[in-house]
C-alpha cells in the first residue's frame, strides 16, 4: 500500500513522532511505503512532496514541530475542482490512501474530502484537546506541562511583589489547558470559555485569599474566554481556515483586577510557547500508540476512520461520529479545580 501523510492546523509537540511511528511500522509491512505531502492539503494541492522512509524520518521522535511543515488550508476550498486536482497529484504519486493528521479544523475538512471521495483516515492532534471521540488528542499533554511550568515560575515572582499575575493561556474555545495547568498549578481562579465567569466573583476569591493574609494570587485565564459575558463563549461561525485570531481577553482582565481591588495586576500570555518544543513522555507514547494503529489501519484499507484513546485502549471510530462534537472538560474536573480558588 502507498500511503501519504499531512500535517495541518497549528503545529504541537508529538507530530514528528506520529509520522515516525506510523513509517516504522508501516515499513514492517515490506509492501507499505509512504510519501510526505508539504504543508498540509497545500502539498497536495501544489504536488510538494518528499519520500518518507528510515532515513528521512531518523532522529525525530523528540523533536517539536513537524517535519512536514503545516498549514490550514482547506481542500474542499475549490470545490470539487479542487478535488479533482487533488486527486490527481495521489493519482500520479500511487497513493491509495492518506493519513491525515490534525486537530477539529483540520479533521474537518478531511471528513469532507473522504466524503467527496478521498480515501483517508485521521489522527486527532491538537493542544486544544478539543476533538471529540478521544479522550486525548496529541500535543495537548505538553501544552498543559508547559502552561503549569510557566505558572510554577510566576507563582515566586507574584510571590515577591505582591501582584496578581493573569496567565493567559490558548486553547481557542475550549478550557482543557487553562483546567488542568489552572488545577496542576494552584490557580486563584481559572476562567474558561465554557462556563460563565463574571470578574467579581473573581475578584471576590482574590479579596477573600488576601484576607486570609495572602498577598499575591495566580489567576488563569484561556484566550477564549469573554469578559462580562454571562452566556460564555460560543464559537464564532467562520470557516476553521479563516477564524479570527484569540488572545487579548487577560490584558483586559488584568487591568479590571487592578481597577476594582487595588491589588497591583500584571498579564503574561503564553502564547506559541505552548506549542513548541519537544514532546512530553506521555506525548511521545500517545504519538506512537496513534500512528502505528494509523499505519496498520491504512494498510488494511481501513479508511473514513480516526485513530482515538478510550481509556487505555487505541481505537479506530468513525471520523464523522467523533466531530459531531467538540469534547468539552468535565464539569466535575472543574469542579474540583474550583474547591482550590481564594
Ligand atoms: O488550535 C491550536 C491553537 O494553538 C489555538 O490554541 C490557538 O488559538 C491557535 O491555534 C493559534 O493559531 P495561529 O498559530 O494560527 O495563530
Amino acid at each position: 500500500m502507498r500511503i501519504g501523510v499531512l500535517t495541518g492546523g497549528g503545529d504541537c509537540p508529538g507530530l514528528n513522532a506520529v509520522i515516525r511511528a506510523i513509517v516504522r511500522r508501516g515499513l514492517v509491512e515490506e509492501s507499505d511505503s509512504f510519501i510526505g505531502f508539504r504543508n498540509g492539503w497545500a502539498g497536495v494541492r501544489d504536488d510538494d512532496t518528499f519520500e518518507l522512509d528510515l532515513e528521512s524520518t531518523r532522529g525525530i521522535l523528540a523533536r517539536g514541530g513537524t517535519i512536514l511543515g503545516t498549514s490550514r488550508t482547506d481542500p474542499m476550498a475549490d470545490g470539487a475542482a479542487g478535488i479533482e486536482v487533488l486527486r490527481e497529484t495521489l493519482r500520479k504519486h500511487g497513493v491509495q490512501g492518506m493519513a491525515v493528521i490534525g486537530g477539529d479544523g483540520t479533521l474537518r475538512g478531511a471528513r469532507d474530502a473522504y466524503r467527496a471521495g478521498i480515501p483517508l483516515l485521521g489522527i486527532p492532534k491538537t493542544i486544544d484537546n478539543d476533538v471529540g471521540g478521544t479522550d486525548l488528542s496529541v500535543g495537548f499533554q505538553t501544552a498543559a506541562q508547559t502552561a503549569t511550568d510557566a505558572i510554577d515560575r510566576l507563582h515566586t515572582t507574584a510571590e515577591s511583589h505582591n501582584r496578581v499575575i493573569v496567565v493567559e493561556v490558548m486553547g481557542r474555545h475550549a478550557g482543557w489547558i487553562a483546567t488542568y495547568a489552572g488545577m496542576a498549578g494552584g490557580a486563584d481562579a481559572i476562567i474558561v470559555p465554557e462556563r460563565p465567569f463574571e470578574i467579581d466573583r473573581v475578584c471576590h476569591h482574590l479579596h477573600r485569599r488576601h484576607e486570609r493574609g495572602r498577598t499575591f494570587s495566580i489567576v488563569v485565564v484561556a484566550e477564549g474566554a469573554q469578559l462580562s459575558d454571562s452566556e460564555g463563549a460560543e464559537s464564532p461561525a467562520v470557516p476553521w481556515a479563516e477564524s479570527r485570531r484569540l488572545g487579548g481577553v487577560g490584558t483586559e482582565l488584568a487591568q479590571q483586577i487592578e481597577a476594582r481591588t487595588g491589588y497591583e495586576s500584571r498579564v503574561t500570555i503564553l502564547g506559541h510557547v505552548q506549542r513548541g518544543g519537544t514532546p512530553i513522555v506521555a506525548d511521545r507514547i500517545l504519538a506512537t500508540r496513534f500512528g502505528v494503529a494509523a499505519a496498520a489501519a491504512a494498510s488494511n484499507g481501513h479508511f473514513g476512520v480516526m485513530i482515538a484513546l478510550h481509556g487505555n485502549e487505541i481505537v479506530e471510530v468513525d471520523l464523522a461520529v467523533a466531530l459531531a462534537e467538540p469534547k468539552r472538560p468535565d464539569t466535575s474536573l472543574y469542579e474540583t479545580a474550583e474547591l482550590f480558588f481564594g
